[in-house]
């Protein structure tokens, strides 16, 4: 079993306490995928409730559906957006998820309830005893301070002290203690350091390492991967065909959801992508760069190796230009005078770092496989320019005012100019070459054992059996709210 669900029940009735005390209600994945289940008076109580407040009930937005407003919002379809030719440059149809919509602000919400639940409703986690430690580059620990916010435990969020100002202003506001880990973004290893020293420090913490953790993946293939289908349902025409879909890899949970869209199109493709500046898919490759969220210098765990066609790797100076040309006012301008509709132009602040890193490798990949009108690329964009407006003013400090010249040669260069240049498409034995480069993180540093990496190689079910576990994780779920008694 990949994900535990070993019940402790002297923890568990004292986390079945500690959630009725907050009068809490924990949403199923059945939920999560289609929130037309959530409770009428659950959705009522919703409509008086913020986004981002620190309120129980927002666990129920933890959804690709939510309505894309910041006070009392509804569910409806999934939020997304498809770019129009004018700005991609190429004819095939880029479609994007847009994360914005979640509590915090980005997707990771999700990623850190796929973890932290299961332990929770097992009782191997006890929030009234224990800290929740979340390892990130970024959103992940803003995800998983604000889950235990709600559950009123104590958390600890680690993250590289080179990220955005915004996070660390919203996380002194949220998690109980934030530990900043030296260098910038593709730093993990130290992160993973850090762990260690908590791990020895004889403290009773629970550390929720999302690079390692399937609940991480479980929570992707099943909800991301749903709301992609729900949105090709909705937009394909009888004569277009999805091809794929393109993520980052930061922790490798986003790229989860395309297994699941590969069971339902065996021939699309999974496009991982990285930074230039760290090409360690692409090359065993290192450096520092600065899409953040997307970290690298190794390959996470919980990355389904095996499955992924393709690797790209994205210049990070086209990534920093084009928040500039995407939210400057000399940008939009330009912008539109070259023919982008101005609906698209005025939502382009949807597009966090990574969320612009992810779009080019869906460019990327339309024009390495000359892709036409009928075909459809997917990507997500983790978060928006709200975590990144202290990126732009330090650009503007730095570089002086966004000019027309700028937007002109910024539009060229980085958007329609995107080659098919850093792109490896894999054989047999270059996907091996990176599954092995597993062995130096997981099983020389961080305990995992040859027999477990040789595993998620060869043993064909490895996969399946964590894509299988959903059903028993809601009926646990459902178990222990009827427990809790609460609704
Ligand atoms: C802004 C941002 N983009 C992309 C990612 C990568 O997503 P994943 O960790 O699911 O691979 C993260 C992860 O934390 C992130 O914070």
């Amino acid at each position: 079993m990949k994900i535990d669900l070993t019940i402790d029940k002297e923890r568990r009735k004292r986390a079945i306490q500690r959630v009725h005390d907050k009068n809490i209600i924990i949403p199923t994945y059945a939920q999560m995928k289609k929130p037309s289940l959530v409770p009428a008076s659950i959705q009522r109580e919703l409509s008086t409730i913020g986004l981002w407040d620190v309120n129980p009930r927002n666990l129920f937005r933890i959804t690709w559906h939510n309505e894309p407003v910041t006070l009392g919002g509804g569910f409806g379809g999934v939020n997304y957006i498809e770019l129009p030719t004018t700005m991609t440059g190429t004819p095939a149809r880029i479609v994007v998820l847009v994360g914005k919509w979640f509590p915090t602000g980005a997707h990771k919400v999700g990623a850190a309830f796929g973890c932290l639940v299961p332990r929770l409703v097992t009782g191997q986690f006890d929030p009234s005893t224990q800290k929740a430690v979340w390892p990130s580059t970024g959103n992940y620990c803003r995800g998983g301070a604000y889950d235990s916010a709600l559950l009123g435990c104590e958390s600890i969020a680690i993250l590289p002290e080179g990220m955005s100002k915004e996070r660390f202003e919203w996380l002194s506001k949220i998690a109980g203690e934030t530990i900043k880990t030296p260098g910038s973004e593709s730093n993990v290893k130290e992160i993973f350091d850090k762990c260690w020293e908590l791990r020895k420090s004889g403290q009773d913490l629970m550390i929720f390492n999302q690079f390692e953790e399937f609940g991480n993946y479980l929570w992707h293939y099943e909800i991301t991967g749903h709301a992609m289908e729900e949105v090709l349902l909705q937009i394909m025409g009888p004569n277009d065909e999805y091809r794929g879909m393109a993520s980052a890899t930061g922790s490798a949970g986003t790229i989860g959801s395309g297994d699941y869209l590969k069971h339902l199109f065996p021939s699309s493709k999974i496009v991982a992508s990285e930074a230039l500046q760290c090409p360690t898919l692409l090359q065993n490759g290192f450096g520092s760069h600065r899409i953040e969220g997307i970290g690298d210098k190794h390959v996470p765990w919980i990355h389904n190796v095996r499955n992924s066609d393709l690797i790209v790797a994205i210049d990070d100076n086209a990534i920093v230009n084009l928040a500039r040309l995407f939210n400057e006012k000399a940008g939009r301008i330009y912008l539109t005078k070259q023919g982008v509709p101005e609906m698209i132009v005025n939502n382009l602040d949807l597009l966090g770092f990574s969320g612009i890193s992810n779009v080019l490798s869906a460019i990327k990949m339309a024009k390495y496989f000359e892709l036409g009108e009928h075909d459809i690329v997917l990507t997500i964009l983790t978060d928006s320019m709200e975590l990144y407006q202290s990126r732009l003013q330090e650009m503007h400090l730095e570089y002086g005012d966004y000019t027309e010249n700028n937007a002109a040669a910024d539009f060229a260069r980085y958007l329609l100019g995107e080659s098919t240049d850093h792109m490896l498409e894999m054989t047999y034995a270059d996907r091996k070459r990176v599954h092995n480069l597993k062995y130096y993180t997981w099983v020389e540093q961080q305990g995992k054992t040859y027999d477990e990496i040789q595993s998620q190689w060869y043993e064909p079910d490895y996969w399946s059996d964590v894509q299988k576990q959903v059903p028993e994780i809601d009926a646990l779920i459902e178990e222990f709210n009827a427990d809790v008694g609460i609704g």
